[in-house]
């Protein structure tokens, strides 16, 4: 063994880290007096960091994506067979993981066909922004070009994909943004808009949906992109009757409906995709994280057979095809990772798991309303789920974030990483967020939820 490289002395890795690394999501001006985290192992759901301290990962790598949990060494012995027999070739040539996995992923996908690699959750969905826009030019001149995003969503940081997003602290700062998309309003029942209903909300929020592509003009409007469930905008479960609706609309005014299931594709809710279960027939599906749990970089944007043949239909025209490529869309580790994932997720029963553990976790979450008053509301899906902390359960008033973060600060004190949405709704940034790994137990869930059971005490008493 490589002695220096396995040091028990990580010292020159924390230096390498003060004096080089740029964190996401982060401030850095507490670097230069407190060590940064460096998470070195992982087993199951469960990370160590540096300092040999253990946690339990409530939120899978951070930013719900390592489904499957960690040390998964059949994932791990499928990548590295596939690098040494054949890496990399550009995706205008086929592979074998990639062909395979591509039809395993569209037997998930009842109505879907065709799958287009790339190597990010915001790629994908500059792919589908890509599409709508080269099938508006194609059939319509160019005019139904725009893309109808929703108040509260995310779809990335890159600057299409953010021109698309809806939690403004996210978008500050870095404008001008690009035209052509459009803000649909959100449809967050807990807080519903002035003038909103409270029976009925669901078609009503998606009727707000029509009412921006009527005053937009139909004949303008492209696509309408959302997330199933929202994720870092708050876990925001759909209203009943919103999707029915929605398809509706899609449908009357000939919009292309993308959905984003980077959060929730592969398992996190307890099916497939998030899409599954509202009964939605989507154009575009967009998933990344939980494709390969974090094993292997990969994304996918995925189409109806409809929508590919869009683009083949006059092998005439030299600019008739998608113009496009993702360098590392060619990479074999992904689709060879996905598939075992993939594999891990049925021979484990993980998506009854999902189910199972999702209704305990939010069972549990309810009894800590019961018990803390400053739980103004609990939400989620299958091990996707959200506690919305406020002042007061009467005015909705958010409880400020720095208390929020103390939370989540507690949590980690006790050996537990959970989540809390920072950086996204101004003012509102007010909810902890769990996506535990699939592989949960009933233990798993009942620490999480003790741990913020005795950091609410901690920090609200
Ligand atoms: C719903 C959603 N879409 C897209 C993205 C962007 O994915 P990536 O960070 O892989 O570009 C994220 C990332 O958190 C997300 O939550």
């Amino acid at each position: 063994m490589d002695s220096t490289r396995y040091s028990n002395d990580i010292s020159e890795v924390v230096e390498a880290d003060r004096a080089h690394l740029w964190h996401h999501l982060i401030q850095h001006k507490q670097f230069e007096t407190n060590d940064p985290r460096i998470i070195v192992e992982g087993k199951g759901i469960r990370v160590w960091d540096a300092k040999g301290k253990e946690f339990l990962d409530a939120v899978s790598g951070g930013v719900w994506t390592v489904n499957v949990g960690y040390g998964r060494e059949t994932i791990a012995k499928a990548v590295y067979d596939q690098l040494i027999k054949m890496n990399y070739f550009a995706n205008s040539a086929g592979s074998i993981p990639g062909s395979i996995f591509a039809r395993q992923l569209i037997e998930k996908m009842p109505g879907m066909s065709r799958v287009y690699y790339t190597n990010s959750g915001s790629e994908a969905n500059e792919k589908a922004f890509k599409m709508i826009r080269q099938i508006a030019h194609k059939r319509y001149g160019g005019k139904k070009h725009k893309i109808l995003f929703r108040d509260r969503d995310y779809h990335g940081g890159t600057l299409a994909t953010m021109s698309a997003g809806g939690q403004d602290e996210r978008v500050m700062q870095y404008g001008p943004l690009a035209p052509g998309f459009v803000r649909v309003p959100h449809c967050m029942e807990y807080r519903r808009q002035d003038g909103a209903p409270v029976e009925n909300y669901g078609e009503w929020a998606a009727n707000q949906i029509e009412e921006v592509i009527l005053r937009e003009g139909p004949d303008t409007v492209g696509g309408l992109c959302l997330e199933p469930v929202t994720a870092g905008g708050g876990v925001i479960t759909p209203p009943e009757g919103y999707w029915e609706r929605v398809q509706e609309i899609c449908k009357k005014y000939d919009v292309l409906l993308h959905i984003d299931e980077v959060v929730c594709g592969v398992g996190r809710t307890g099916t497939w995709f998030g899409y599954q279960h509202y009964g939605i027939k989507p154009d575009f599906v967009t998933m990344a994280k939980g494709v390969a749990s974090g094993y292997a970089a990969i994304a996918c944007c995925v189409t109806t057979e409809a929508v590919f043949e869009m683009f083949k239909d006059d092998a005439a025209d030299p600019m008739n095809y998608f113009r496009d490529i993702s360098t590392f869309g060619g990479c074999t580790a992904g689709p060879a990772a996905a598939i075992e994932n993939m594999r891990i997720i049925e021979d484990e029963g993980l998506l009854a798991n999902t189910v199972k553990m999702g209704d305990r976790a939010l069972a549990n979450l309810q009894a800590l309303m019961e018990k803390h008053r400053v739980v103004g509301d609990v939400r989620g899906k299958g091990l996707f789920l959200g506690a919305e902390l406020v002042v007061d359960r009467k005015t909705r008033e958010a409880v400020d974030e720095k208390r929020v973060q103390a939370v989540v600060a507690d949590c980690m004190a006790q050996g537990v990483i959970i989540g809390a949405t920072n950086r996204s709704v101004p003012g509102l940034n007010n909810t902890l967020c769990l996506s535990p790994a699939l592989i949960a137990t009933p233990d798993d869930i009942d620490e999480i939820t003790g741990a913020i059971d005795k950091a609410l005490t901690r920090v609200f008493s």
